[in-house]
């Protein structure tokens, strides 16, 4: 893997006395980078246009494109707490504990594919698996397009997203809406994103802890945009985490490529807003940020890291979170006698 012997090198290269301030930011900004201000363009060609973003924004909190009619995109991705649920595997459809943590919807758009273990290429093709995942949404397409026709203001939306098309209300369209609004689901203007635009804004613990995250060799996986989400790597690389931590169910993208090589891999997490989204990792059995540095120090870099170090990092981590969207909560279109009823 090509990101992690050169991440390692430079991490070797910087290993030694604390950097000073300059030289630490000219490090970083070869590693990381700072989230953009503007919505980004999207990899697919899909078109982040007012109309399909509104559209997208009334999809991911209409709890009516699940069968029961309980829960939308925003149960298990609130927007008000950090895009995830903050339960230790997510509860959907008939009670049921899916078998992962909600990762957060915020920069998703960053990630290199999407789920803990990069099995949807893009957010699109992601959209289309919740609603029909029989813990989460328990649909089916066909029902969505029916809930979708039975409303007028559905129809004109999805026409006025998607111009020209005889017939725009497909799932295909559903996707691409909710992937326009979820572009537009970005936290610029952290406080490290202006340490890497120039200015002093870290302390001196904060300055400690992204020399460490740095020196003790974690931007090796976690590096770009989002801190991670970029590439995949053997959860337990050097020492694997007892099952409480990583469940030997989960085996993370052997389940995708079935080649013995991606035994445990999944994608590095991404640690932007990392203090809003606990609980920690894919199993989410880690409730506290220090301790989830403890457990990579361990796992990852086989490094028993001291109680300082542990405590540096956190707190530079708690420095990734940026300036949180303000979502309006749409207005939804009204039942009519041809929308399905809610289905136990
Ligand atoms: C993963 C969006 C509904 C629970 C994701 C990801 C996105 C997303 C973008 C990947 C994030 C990443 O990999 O960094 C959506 C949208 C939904 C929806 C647009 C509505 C259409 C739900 C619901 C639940 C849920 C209702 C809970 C019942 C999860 C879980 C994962 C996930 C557990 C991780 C699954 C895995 O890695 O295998 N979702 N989500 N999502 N979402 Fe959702
Ligand atoms: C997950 C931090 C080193 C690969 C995480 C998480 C944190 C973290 C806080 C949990 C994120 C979440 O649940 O949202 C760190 C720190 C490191 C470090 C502080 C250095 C001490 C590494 C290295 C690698 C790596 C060197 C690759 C060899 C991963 C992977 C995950 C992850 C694959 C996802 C694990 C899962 O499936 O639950 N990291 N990390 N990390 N990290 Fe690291």
């Amino acid at each position: 893997r090509t990101t992690l012997t050169a991440g390692v090198a430079l991490a070797t290269a910087l290993a030694g006395p604390a950097l000073a301030n300059d030289e630490l930011r000219e490090y970083a900004n070869e590693l990381f980078e700072p989230i953009p201000l503007s919505t980004p363009d999207l990899a697919n060609g899909n078109m982040v246009t007012r109309q399909r973003v509104d559209l997208g924004a009334m999809l991911f909190f209409d709890p009516r494109m699940s069968r029961s009619g309980l829960f939308s995109c925003q149960s298990c991705h609130n927007v008000g707490t950090g895009g995830v649920d903050g339960l230790e595997t997510s509860i959907g459809h008939g009670w049921q504990a899916g078998p992962r943590n909600s990762p957060t919807v915020f920069n998703a758009v960053f990630n290199v594919a999407q789920f803990w273990d990069g099995r949807a290429a893009d957010l699109a093709e992601q959209a289309t698996g919740p609603v029909q995942a029989g813990v989460e949404m328990n649909n089916t397409p066909e029902r969505v397009i029916a809930t979708l026709n039975s409303m007028q203001a559905y129809v004109d939306a999805f026409q006025e997203a998607f111009p020209g098309e005889e017939d725009p209300v497909t799932f295909d369209n559903f996707a691409l809406a909710i992937e326009a609004f979820e572009a537009t689901l970005t936290t610029p203007n952290s406080r490290f994103d202006q340490f890497l635009m120039g200015a002093d804004s870290l302390d001196e613990q904060e300055l400690a802890g992204l020399n460490a995250f740095i020196d003790q060799g974690c931007a090796a996986c976690h590096a770009g945009v989002n801190m991670g989400g970029q590439d995949y790597y053997p959860f337990g690389l050097v020492e694997r985490p007892g099952a409480n931590v990583l469940p030997e169910g989960d085996r993370g993208r052997f389940a995708v490529t079935e080649t013995a090589i991606d035994d445990y891999v999944f994608r590095a997490a991404p640690l932007r807003n990392i203090e809003l989204t606990a609980p920690y990792f894919h199993s989410g059995a880690v409730w506290d940020l220090e301790e989830a540095v403890a457990v990579m120090g361990v796992a990852q870099l086989g490094a028993e890291l001291s109680e300082q170090e542990i405590s540096d990092i956190a707190a530079f981590l708690r420095t990734l979170t940026g300036e949180i969207p303000e979502v309006v909560h749409p207005v939804l279109p009204t039942r009519t006698a041809d929308t399905p009823l809610p289905e136990p």
